[in-house]
């Protein structure tokens, strides 16, 4: 068997690279027209940083996992095409701001079509609308050359920075597909190859549109977790309540469960956002206003998380940051990870620069170059690949720099804001870090992960997100 990824991602790159650690007996080929990307799959710097991924690709690179630009014909030769391209938000038309972009799904869909010669079973691997299978069936079956191609939703719950472990053991893998007897044998070929290392009773079994919606609405519970325990901790600030208390005390209910409420500056990264505005805008088409407000809510809950922790620097330092250095700790939008795609960083730099502060950023994942693109972009065109568009130019901005070390980051800062929860921010020498600050020493944590007493003790000003001043 063979099978072909198009789109060699976050998501592409570690299923396809565990998938051929799973099954020696496929042969697996991840492609891309990213030829950059490419290179960088098949060199000893892997395009991303994942915790595990270098190991799973170096054994088995070059025996059963392939990384290729050469689409068509990797394509042609495929039983199972994966398609794992992006599906970003809307910048323009119909929809913008809120419906996804599925021109580079189509693109892809149209090239399946063109270069087949063989029956295929094509696999939505890309989180999607719910009904776009039907019109994926459509276009690949255009032009009518007697080839079958049976398509399947398998949508992707991997979280970055635990992408490796949770591929190796994951809670459920997802697979829709028609309920016709040829349907139902598309699935069976696709179980049989997560049946290598997934238990059966681990691989759940739905109809197409399930699938997809079970994506978009297993996105929407887990940011709407966030945006609640965001919100509880603005009123725990108002109250003198501690919302890691307010979290513990409600995460032992084995009805709510104790994951995922530990208050943040905001959720990021690259799908929470765009999945809910896509799933916003199905409600709306289909009618239901009153499902898209509800859902619309978490995000408007993020924003103002964001917004308010801005305005809290702001006003904690005596109502302008205008020329006073301040220190960015962490720049990702979860530790881990060297991605920074919608992280929550961009916004509070971006607020921050708007009231003239001067930005020292450091982050162990992400380069200067890298940032530098993120704080001169506009909202949603980080997902519209630069490959893909015409040029966008980079501006410098004079107010900010970015360094390579925490502490020379903090040298002469008027204050720290820490925004993503790497685990060397927890063990800086916080006295030292004192010394050598402009006083009064302040400290934003984002996410919660100093001792806000000890440092207090150290003669800091602390806020941390939901707890008592
Ligand atoms: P990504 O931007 O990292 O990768 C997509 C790749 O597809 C890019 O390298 C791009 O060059 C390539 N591509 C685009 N059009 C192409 C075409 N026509 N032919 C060949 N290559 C093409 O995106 P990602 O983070 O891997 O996400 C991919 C999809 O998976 C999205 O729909 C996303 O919502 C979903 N998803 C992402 C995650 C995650 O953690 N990042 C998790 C689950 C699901
Ligand atoms: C998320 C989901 O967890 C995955 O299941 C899904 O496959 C993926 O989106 C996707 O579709 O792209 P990811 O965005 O990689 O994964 O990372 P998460 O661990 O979910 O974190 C998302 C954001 O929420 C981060 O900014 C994180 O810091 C924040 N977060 C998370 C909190 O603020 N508090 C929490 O308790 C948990």
């Amino acid at each position: 068997m063979k099978i072909c990824c198009i789109g060699a991602g976050y998501v592409g790159g570690p299923t396809m690279a565990v998938i051929a650690f799973k099954c020696p007996e496929i042969e697996v080929v991840v492609v891309d027209i990213a030829a950059p990307r490419i290179n960088a799959w098949n060199s000893e710097q892997l395009p991303i940083y994942e915790p595990g991924l270098d190991d799973v690709v170096k054994q088995c690179r070059g025996k059963n996992l392939f990384f290729s630009t050469d689409v068509e014909k990797h394509v042609a030769e495929a039983d199972i095409v994966f398609v794992s391209v992006n599906t970003p938000t809307k910048t323009q038309g119909l929809g913008a701001g809120k419906a996804a972009d599925l021109t580079y799904w189509e693109s892809a869909a149209r090239m399946i079509a063109d270069v087949s010669k063989s029956d295929k079973i094509v696999v939505e691997k890309s989180t999607v609308p719910v009904k776009t299978a039907e019109a994926i069936e459509r276009i690949l079956t255009h032009n009518r050359k007697g080839i079958n191609f049976n398509i399947l939703s398998n949508p992707e719950f991997l979280a970055e920075g635990t992408a490796i472990a949770d591929l190796f053991n994951p809670d459920r893998v997802l697979i829709g597909g028609r309920e016709t007897p040829e349907g139902q044998k598309a699935i069976k070929t696709l179980k049989d190859v997560y049946a290598h290392w997934v238990s059966d009773d681990r691989i759940l079994c739905t109809n197409l549109w399930s699938a997809e919606l079970s994506k978009l609405a297993a996105n929407a519970f887990l940011a709407q977790r966030i945006s609640s325990v965001n919100a509880m901790s603005a009123l725990c600030e108002a109250t003198g309540a501690d919302v890691s208390q307010v979290s513990h005390a409600i995460g032992t209910d084995s009805r709510i469960g104790p994951k995922f409420l530990n208050a943040s500056v905001g959720f990021g990264g690259s799908c929470f956002q765009k999945d809910i505005l896509n799933l916003v805008y199905i409600c709306e088409c289909n009618g239901l206003p009153e499902v898209a407000n509800y859902w619309k809510q978490v995000i408007k809950v993020n924003d103002y998380q964001k917004t308010r922790f801005v305005n809290r620097i702001v006003s904690s330092m005596f109502n302008t940051v205008s020329g006073k250095k301040i220190a960015i700790l962490g720049f990702a939008f979860k530790k881990d990870t060297g991605d920074t795609r919608e992280t929550p960083a961009i916004d509070v730099c971006k607020g921050l620069l708007g009231d003239k502060a001067k930005l020292s950023i450091y982050d162990p994942q992400v380069t200067e170059e890298q940032i530098t693109r993120d704080l001169s972009m506009k909202k949603f065109d980080w997902d519209h690949p630069a490959h893909l568009q015409p040029s966008s130019p980079v501006t410098n901005n004079k107010q900010v720099s970015v360094v390579w070390d925490a502490y020379e980051a903090i040298k002469d800062a008027h204050g720290i804001c820490i925004l993503t929860e790497w685990d060397e921010f927890k063990k800086l020498d916080y006295q030292k870090v004192y010394e050598s600050m402009q006083k009064p020493a302040f400290v934003f944590d984002g996410r919660n992960v100093v001792d806000a007493n000890k440092l207090r003790e150290i003669g800091f000003i602390v806020y941390s997100i939901g707890k008592p001043l």
